[in-house]
């Protein structure tokens, strides 16, 4: 019912009461990661969240600001208040608050009382791009965005998959994506190809930041309904070019060799907690007469026939020791995956809480 008469705890850092260990907090915490579309935060104050930490977003006359969601004062929770001239207000006692964090309004107080200058919310790096709103928790200077440039290069047909919310973890879902063997199996349903056929053994290149690989895919054709008689719709040969920016970032171009044409999937995993990912797509048609409503749809069958197998993994972590998972060469891009996010210090301790 009480916190301690004499409280030494600090307010600001790394979330009380997050499942993360500090280090992979800390970690994490320097690169941008996205926590809601663009188009979703309009008129009103959204509440998300992003590595255990409960944020508040709202859009001014510059864009959109990310802060805590919650008044120093009282502990209100702001993005159950509104926005005024640009300002969050808090909805318990209407204390507005700008971009930059600092108090702008106290009704209570008469107008000669100058606000108190601690009277501040903690505001984060926040910046649009992609279409989608992107976070950095850390006080230092963020890691790059990935270069995404295709996406504004007004080139094709650009999509926004609306965000859904997997039960697990972000690395976990990123391997996944950039995961060839279980294609045919999980996908059979939309573009799985053949569960026979070998995957032939392919490098990984080891960038700064960034893993890629390229394989030739024989797919089944994409966006042709689904078949009532669970057979195979034609097969098709793709070359797939994997792209992944370090830690949760993957852009898979898929080319249609014979009419020369691509279409790509950006897909990022958002870690909110240790085992829950908010995971968002842009999709960039260059074969023209696709619908954005085809595109959205087929892009929500495949993540269905991802999602619950992804959840079921055991266990939710990612393993970055190499012993405790066994490994085929068709594996070749998750134990260059794994190897990377321990280069960068992840996975150096237990996780608090298990
Ligand atoms: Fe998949």
């Amino acid at each position: 019912m009480f916190l301690p008469a004499k409280n030494d705890t600090p307010t600001s850092g790394i979330p009380a009461d997050t499942r993360f260990c500090p280090g992979d907090w800390t970690i994490l915490s320097r690169y941008w990661h996205p926590v809601a579309a663009s188009a979703a935060i309009v008129d009103k104050p959204a509440s998300v969240r992003l590595l255990d930490r409960q944020l508040v977003l709202w859009r001014d006359g510059d864009g959109v600001n990310a802060a805590r969601d919650l008044c120093p004062h009282r502990g209100g929770q702001l993005s159950l208040g509104q926005v005024c001239d640009g300002m969050i207000v808090c909805p318990l006692h209407g204390f507005r608050y700008d971009g930059d964090g600092a108090c702008r309004k106290v009704p209570a107080l008469a107008p000669a009382v100058p606000i108190p200058k601690k009277l501040r919310i903690e505001s984060y790096a926040c910046q649009e791009r992609y279409g989608l709103v992107w976070v950095c928790l850390s006080d230092e200077q963020p890691l790059p965005l990935p270069d995404w440039s295709l996406i504004e290069a007004g080139e094709g047909k650009v999509v926004v998959v609306p965000p859904g919310v997997w039960r697990a973890a972000a690395a976990r879902h990123v391997e996944n994506f950039n995961d060839l063997c279980h294609i045919p199996f999980v996908h059979r349903g939309t573009f799985g190809g053949e569960e026979d056929r070998t995957i032939e053994a392919y490098g990984v290149d080891i960038g700064d930041g960034c893993l890629t690989f390229q394989t030739e895919y024989v797919e089944q054709t994409r966006y042709a309904g689904q078949r009532q008689d669970g057979g195979l719709h034609p097969l098709n040969r793709r070359r797939y070019n994997y792209h992944l920016t370090l830690p949760f970032a993957s852009w898979l171009e898929i080319t249609d060799e014979a009419k020369g044409s691509a279409f790509h999937i950006f897909d990022v995993a958002s870690p909110v907690s240790t085992d829950v990912s908010k995971i968002f797509q842009i999709l960039v048609d260059m074969t023209g007469g696709l619908s954005e409503r085809d595109m959205i749809d087929f892009q929500q069958r495949i993540n269905s026939e991802d999602a619950p197998l992804v959840e079921a993994q055991s266990p939710h972590e990612l393993p970055l020791d190499l012993r405790d998972e066994i490994h085929i060469p068709a594996d070749r891009m998750s134990i260059e995956y794994r190897r990377a996010l321990a280069r960068l210090g992840l996975g150096a301790g237990a996780i608090l809480g298990s």
